[in-house]
């Protein structure tokens, strides 16, 4: 018997699956009309799902013993039930599920760590909703679903940039996305056959989004929008920005427009048939702006990026919503090891990994 079987005393009806991402570059551009370029990482979560008759949401983990929550669909409501359950939950209110649902989910994306755990939950579980009840809804719809979940019920001002990644990336891809019409393109990143890796380093600081900096930072970009009068802080110029008074909207416009340029930058890069080690200076760049202009990092992810550039990388940021979590290092693979130890703070507590361009979404069984 299965383990989904021991919990919930019949076998799932499927399994899907969905990744975390890395952000090659495009950092809080997502909710300002503008670009953003992921990739999906290995990691993932499983979702195994059955229906129900008895009208409950019923939510287990492999990582914990038991089942985690049981609660009426009926009584589903913004931080009922609280915790990671609440990602699936608010999944599930977005559907016709008056029978009820239990998820098993299955994930190794580490939490808090900038790399997307919570799109890896929300994704999986819309997808499965998506096969099982609504085979009508488009992707871009998906991601919406999913976004809503993060939103509304968790309470997580989120913009398109994790579940776009979660549920549209592509095995050796990273995908290009304006978030403004939701045009992509699949730019193929075959970093290991050009001598390179890209790095994660996970300081284990982790980032809470549900309250405070990033929410902050979405409404200083609002007021920036507002005081330029653009549609969106996409529709801005390096010039128009410097004409704001107020010097933190300056600088908070000034990312999002210099990010913007990054993005488009490092997607000329990657397909003009040179060496992609050259966005290496493009993502220091990127981290210099959110150190500097965005103020969302933090001393140690300024530390990992120093150090591996010390110790040759040719490139480093950090990624994600920021106030902690993890950076990318892009190195040549023969210094891969040397750089790794050299971000290692005293402790060498930092998880590392290579993030290796992975399939998005999809359903495994
Ligand atoms: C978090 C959010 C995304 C995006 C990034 C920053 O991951 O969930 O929508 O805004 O931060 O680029």
């Amino acid at each position: 018997m299965s383990a989904f079987a021991d919990l919930f005393g019949t076998e799932p009806e499927g399994t899907w699956m969905a990744p975390g991402r890395a952000n090659v570059i495009g950092e809080h551009t997502d909710y300002n009309d503008g670009f953003v370029l992921p990739i999906a990482l290995p990691h993932r979560v499983r979702a195994e799902v059955a229906r129900r008759t008895d009208g409950l949401l019923a939510v287990a983990s492999a990582q914990q013993p038991g089942v985690l929550v049981e609660v009426p669909v009926a009584d589903l409501r913004p931080g009922h039930p609280a915790g990671w359950a609440g990602y699936v939950a608010g999944v599930v209110t977005q559907f016709d599920l008056p029978g009820g649902l239990s998820v098993r989910i299955d994930g190794d994306v580490p939490a808090g760590a900038g790399l997307s755990s919570s799109a890896a939950v929300t994704c999986s579980v819309a997808l499965a909703l998506r096969d099982l009840l609504r085979p009508d809804l488009s992707v871009e719809e998906l991601v919406d679903v999913a976004r809503r979940s993060e939103n509304d019920f968790v309470g997580a001002p989120t913009g398109i940039l994790d579940q776009s990644a979660s549920l549209l990336c592509r095995a050796g891809h990273a995908l290009f996305l304006d978030t403004r019409d939701r045009s992509t393109r699949q730019v193929p990143l075959d970093l290991a056959a050009a001598g390179l890796a890209l790095l994660v380093v996970d300081t284990g600081h982790a980032h809470s989004h549900a309250d405070g900096g990033y929410g902050d930072r979405r409404k200083e970009c609002e007021r920036a929008t507002e005081a330029l009068g653009v549609p969106a802080l996409r529709d801005a110029t390096v010039e128009t920005v410097e004409t704001l008074a107020d010097d933190v909207l300056r600088r908070r416009a000034r990312h999002i427009v210099t990010e913007d340029a990054r993005v488009l930058q490092v997607v000329d890069l990657l397909t003009g048939g040179g060496h992609p080690r050259a966005i290496g200076p493009v993502l220091t760049a990127g981290h210099v702006s959110l150190r500097e202009d965005f103020e969302i990092s933090t001393p140690e992810l300024d530390a990992v990026v120093e150090t591996a550039l010390a110790a040759g990388a040719h490139g480093a940021r950090m990624v994600g919503g920021g106030f902690g979590g993890s950076a990318v290092v892009l190195v040549d693979t023969a210094d891969l090891d040397a750089v790794s130890a050299a971000v290692q703070p005293a402790a060498g507590s930092y998880r590392t990994f290579v993030a290796v361009p992975s399939p998005g979404a999809h359903r495994v069984s």
